[in-house]
């Protein structure tokens, strides 16, 4: 999604815009100081030459001040095609930040608050991934490590290539191995393995929010609204992703969403993303996961404006480790192209 607005939007049309969203949250009070800070941020863009590039599980009012919303593909993609822009803002979680930095090394990148982490990033260390690789190495000579891009940039370094939600199947596909070790998310590595012919050998990590989701939670809102369709993402459980009328990537639920013949969608997924589709896609009904990413959440209006106002919290890399995770990264986008 591209920029919503680039002007100052009015206290007013900021309510009626989140209308359909949660009213004690966005009420009158709420949009009139979210509405000033919008403003301030506008402004210093503009005096900073800065972009902002935003997730789509991030608040709605950060919407607002974006250059450019999406996945973590798209993003990536994004922030390696900054050229105008001397600074970018990543509204998203510190891995986010870290990617817009290797892929795109001349900018100064900032995330508004560094504790923006991921519970999936924190599963696997550089030197956990490195013992284990010798490990493995022993027993398949041939082993490919594929890294979901939710891993530090160190851990990138250590792979053959990274991979997203929206690419992890073709990756796999695509590297020249029939032995591939998948870090870090569990369930994404079982979804894996499930559409594809070879041996996966998985890393005991999850994201807590997609984990905590039940088949028995989905079942309810399924029996209870007829013709409902469940779109899940692929860091849910196997037996959440059984019940779903399709596995998606968070931008390819919107699009999926967007052309489906269907009215009335489960989003099962972090619940920013049923935000954004209840404000982008005002005709048709989502049902929300109600499940909260404490960590996406962290980022905030008052936070991305003292980002900008004290240029903070600078995203730097070492060399070896920018380099290492600049290959595996490229190697994703050539193996995904
Ligand atoms: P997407 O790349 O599908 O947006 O997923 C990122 C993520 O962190 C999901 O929890
Ligand atoms: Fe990480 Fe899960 Fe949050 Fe995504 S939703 S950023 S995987 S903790």
């Amino acid at each position: 999604m591209n920029a919503p607005t680039h002007s100052p939007i009015s206290p007013r049309a900021l309510y009626d815009k989140l209308a359909p969203l949660d009213q004690s949250s966005y009420g009158l009070e709420a949009c009139e100081r979210y509405a000033e800070q919008i403003a301030q941020i506008l402004r210093l863009k503009e005096e900073r030459k800065a972009i902002v590039l935003a997730h789509n599980y991030q608040r709605p009012e950060i919407f607002e001040v974006a250059d450019f919303v999406g996945d973590s593909l798209e993003l990536a993609r994004k922030a390696k095609e900054v050229r105008d822009a001397d600074i970018i803002v990543f509204c998203g979680v510190h891995f986010m930040a870290e990617t817009a930095k290797v892929v795109n090394p001349g900018r100064t990148v900032l995330i508004p608050d560094l504790r923006a982490g991921c519970s999936l990033a924190d599963a696997v260390t550089a030197e956990a991934l490195a013992e284990r690789k010798a490990e493995l190495k022993q027993i398949y000579p041939d082993l490919k490590v594929v890294a979901y891009v939710n891993c530090t940039a160190d851990v990138k370094a250590l792979c053959d290539a990274c991979c997203t939600s929206a690419n992890a199947v073709k990756v796999v596909n695509a590297i020249d191995s029939e032995n591939v070790l998948f870090v870090p998310d569990q369930n994404l590595a079982n979804y894996v393995q499930e559409n594809t012919s070879k041996r996966i050998i998985s890393w005991d990590g999850n994201c807590y929010v997609h984990h905590q989701i039940t088949p028995a939670e989905v079942n309810k809102v399924k029996s209870s609204i007829p013709g409902i369709k469940v779109i899940a993402h692929p860091e849910c459980r196997k037996d959440v992703l059984a019940l779903a009328d399709a596995v998606l990537s968070t931008s390819a639920m919107v699009n999926y969403a967007r052309a489906s013949e269907a009215d009335k969608f489960l989003v099962v997924t972090e619940c920013g993303l049923s935000d954004r589709l209840l404000m982008e896609i005002p005709e048709k009904h989502f049902y929300k996961a109600c499940k909260l990413c404490r960590f996406m959440k962290m980022i905030t209006l008052d936070g991305t404006l003292d980002s900008l106002r004290n240029l903070r919290y600078e995203v730097n890399l070492p060399d070896e480790v920018r380099e290492g995770a600049r290959r595996a990264l490229e190697r994703m986008l050539e193996l995904s192209a």
